[in-house]
């Protein structure tokens, strides 16, 4: 859809992108890394950031500083920060600014969440904006919801034909006579993680029946809820899905690791394993994987875009993982690594995420 940027006072109208960042996740900082390139990536031409931090205790801030500061973790502070909340009244479209000694209003044409996990990336954030009426960019409530939990999104997606891995939902590592005879029958190695939680945080490879405890513990430090799921053997593949209805696939990608699983540490540093994209893969397996990525984006409601993460089993079956509907996005990110190598640079997503927010939601 073509923008009609408005001509106010003979000057190009640019519009006003409310971008979230930071926020009372695990994945706080992450955040922080990729709201800087966001900000950094905007078409300035069109587009004009209006950054808005929460802090790790949840409190609002317009934030007015050099945006090297969010990248280094030092944007709250008294001097560039202003307390802010958008206004819920669905006409104003509006980030109230709580000055001293007077509230200004500042209009907002769309708002981009760029916070990964709880409170930014699971609905809740999108609530509010969908609530006060204001263009979202990425996944509305719903399928927001669903992809934060791992064990829904696994069951819808399973309706589709698409295999998922065995699972099992537990709520208590007092009680794990259920988990403990579940782990038997689908046999070790296999995986203890949050329903919802994101960036590995509180993920353990279990070897052993000794250490299926201690890893539901770690799990439910995360979560109300831990998975217990079979360990699926192979490589990890991703794709990116850009669109509301006619959908953009990135290239395929495939994260090659040394041992052990893809980790927090692992995701950020890169340190044993590699990504490569496009994946060193068959082109038949990159085409499947390509229509399960649209499969599965379609059948759990996304909107806008979001990294859809597979495994592709030696006997090249495809099985789902999960779905990042605010991926890492840093210029060294998956998602707009994959954009690149189909030729979509990063500001250039950037400017189709912004249009695509503002076509009428009731196009899906
Ligand atoms: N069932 C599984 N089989 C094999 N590896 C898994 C499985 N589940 C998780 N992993 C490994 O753990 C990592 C993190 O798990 P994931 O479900 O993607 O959670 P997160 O939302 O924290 O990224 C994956 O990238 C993969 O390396
Ligand atoms: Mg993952």
């Amino acid at each position: 859809m073509a923008i009609n940027y408005q001509e106010k006072k003979g000057q190009v109208y640019t519009l006003k992108i409310a971008i979230f960042f930071g926020g009372c996740s695990s994945e706080y900082s992450v955040s922080l890394e990729s709201a800087y390139a966001v900000i950094r990536n905007l078409n300035q031409e069109k587009h004009e950031a209006v950054p808005v931090g929460i802090s790790d205790n949840g409190e609002w801030f317009y934030f007015t500083g050099n945006i090297e500061k969010i990248k280094q973790d030092g944007w709250l502070n008294e001097a560039d920060c202003i307390p802010a909340a958008l206004s819920p009244n669905r006409g104003e479209h509006r980030l109230l600014l709580f000055r001293e000694e007077s509230i200004e209003a500042l209009q907002i044409d769309a708002a981009f969440p760029v916070m990964h996990g709880k409170y930014g990336e699971d609905g809740t954030l999108q609530g509010l904006i969908e609530l006060a009426g204001i263009p979202l960019v990425g996944c509305g409530v719903l399928a927001s919801a669903l992809c934060m939990d791992k064990d829904r999104a696994h069951r819808l997606v399973s309706l589709t034909g698409i295999a998922v891995p065995q699972a099992l939902v537990t709520q208590s590592s007092h009680d794990i006579t259920e988990s403990l005879e579940f782990s038997r029958q689908i046999g070790y190695p296999l995986f203890v993680k949050p329903v919802k939680a994101g960036s590995s945080y509180g993920v353990t490879k279990v070897s052993q029946e000794a250490q299926l405890q201690p890893a539901i513990e770690l799990a439910l430090k995360y979560d109300n809820q831990a998975i217990i799921e079979e360990a699926i053997e192979g490589c990890e593949v991703g794709c990116a899905v850009l669109g509301n209805r006619e959908l953009i696939l990135g290239e395929v990608d495939e994260i090659v690791l040394s041992g052990g699983f893809f980790d927090y540490t692992e995701k950020y540093t890169l340190k044993t394993s590699s990504i490569y994209v496009p994946a060193c893969i068959g082109a038949e397996a990159c085409r499947r994987i390509k229509e399960a990525a649209k499969t599965i984006y379609s059948a759990l409601g996304c909107r806008g875009f979001a990294r859809v993460d597979m495994f592709l089993t030696p006997e090249e079956n495809i099985v789902f993982n999960e779905v990042n509907t605010i991926p890492g996005f840093t210029e060294h990110s998956r998602y707009p690594g994959m954009m690149k190598a189909a030729g979509i640079s990063f500001p250039e997503i950037l400017d189709r995420l912004i249009e695509l927010a503002l076509e009428p939601i009731d196009c899906l």
